[in-house]
């Protein structure tokens, strides 16, 4: 089997991530804040840790304000529902995955929210930043896009946004389930106020939580309300900072294998791991460009994610025969219609390779030759 799915997830899984959840499992799976006993300490002790981890790595520097979430979409939403007030206007980039469009349609029904994207694809940063700048208008409150797009490996200008957006006095809230674990993340340096995280996919996790690291600067309402294992007596949520946002039991397994997936990240390094990346993305595309008859679309935009295309195949086809043979990877539109529009794939979308840390370009390889067997 070769896995090219790292862009939906991570696999196999990192040994580490295994380890540590296992570990929780068999050895201290308490529920954290909530019990009188040694299992529930330590629980707590262990979760914190993960917190300063990611405050850490994010450079939040203030782990009460790392939430835990179920997943990234869980994160998006209580950013955008928690801050964004009726009549806001918001601007979002062409490249955005549904989990910020789906939302963002919903507030527009429920809030009288009203949204416009900017263009990315063929921009240079400054240019990006005028597309962004000639949009503003006066009830703009927020920029919400992604920082690497879950199609292509274009990325977006984080410090260069997030100055813009504290000039200009918006919120910047960033979704960064393609960029976590693999372009490096500074929350503060890039001024946003918040930032949503999958366990499973760059960090080498598993799959059962998301994280929403909040700056100091945002305020959010609560979108849903429960146990907190703080201040009972209290009918609304408590104001301290992660139990306001983190109602009812926390996804401790999990956690613990974030835990597990971050330090192995970190012992592999970013750079390391952009390199190798690059690497996997410029092999497979000479291989498929040697190929007639397939599109390769951003072939210039190296990282960890290739898009390509048989020409006059539907994208479905072209991966069930490579899962056929073994090859993982994901057809179709990847939950974002307005990126593929942007990259002009057909209506079907494209085929996905999605590049993870246990890619090796021998796969890479036979990939080509399947390709090559299959379809020329
Ligand atoms: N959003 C993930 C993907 O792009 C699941 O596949």
């Amino acid at each position: 089997m070769i896995y090219f799915d790292n862009a939906a997830t991570s696999f196999p899984k990192s040994p580490r991530a295994i380890a540590e959840a296992t570990a929780c499992m068999r050895t201290w799976c308490g529920n954290p804040g909530r019990g009188a006993h040694f299992l529930s300490r330590i629980a707590s002790e262990k979760v914190y840790a993960c917190r300063e981890l990611l405050s850490d790595f994010l450079g939040l520097n203030a782990p009460e304000r790392v939430v835990f979430t179920q997943n990234t979409t869980y994160a998006l939403n209580m950013a955008l529902k928690g801050a964004l007030k009726h009549g806001a206007h918001v601007l979002c980039s062409e490249l955005e995955h549904n989990a910020i469009l789906r939302p963002l349609h919903a507030l527009q029904q429920e809030r009288d929210i009203s949204f416009d994207t900017f263009p990315v694809v063929g921009r240079t940063h400054e240019q990006i930043l005028q597309e962004i700048t000639a949009r503003i208008k006066e009830n703009t409150a927020a920029v919400v896009c992604l920082h690497a797009s879950n199609i292509c490996s274009l990325s977006l200008p984080l410090a260069k946004i997030g100055t813009l957006c504290r000039s200009r006095g918006l919120l910047f809230m960033v979704d960064a389930a393609q960029s976590a674990g693999h372009l490096p993340i500074d929350m503060r340096a890039m001024q946003i106020d918040a930032l949503a995280v999958p366990a499973h996919k760059g960090l080498l996790g598993i799959q059962g939580c998301g994280v929403l690291a909040l700056g100091e600067c945002i305020s959010l309402s609560t979108l849903i309300e429960g146990g907190s294992g703080v201040n009972s007596l209290l009918r609304t949520m408590p104001e301290e900072f992660p139990e306001r946002f983190e109602a009812g039991t926390l996804p401790v397994i999990a956690i613990a294998g974030l835990c597990g997936g971050i330090s192995h990240v970190m012992e592999l390094g970013l750079p390391e791991i952009e390199e190798r990346a690059n690497r996997l993305f410029f092999a497979a595309r000479e291989r498929i460009a040697s190929l007639d008859g397939f599109e390769i679309y951003q072939p210039d935009t190296p990282g960890a994610v290739l898009l390509f295309n048989k020409i006059g195949i539907p994208s479905t086809e072209v991966a069930r025969v490579l899962d056929k043979s073994g090859i993982c990877t994901r057809a179709g539109l990847h939950c974002a219609p307005l990126a593929h529009q942007a990259l002009g794939t057909p209506p079907g979308g494209a085929v996905r390779l999605g590049f993870g840390a246990f890619n090796t370009s021998a796969e890479v390889d036979v990939l080509w030759r399947v390709l090559r067997h299959e379809f020329c």
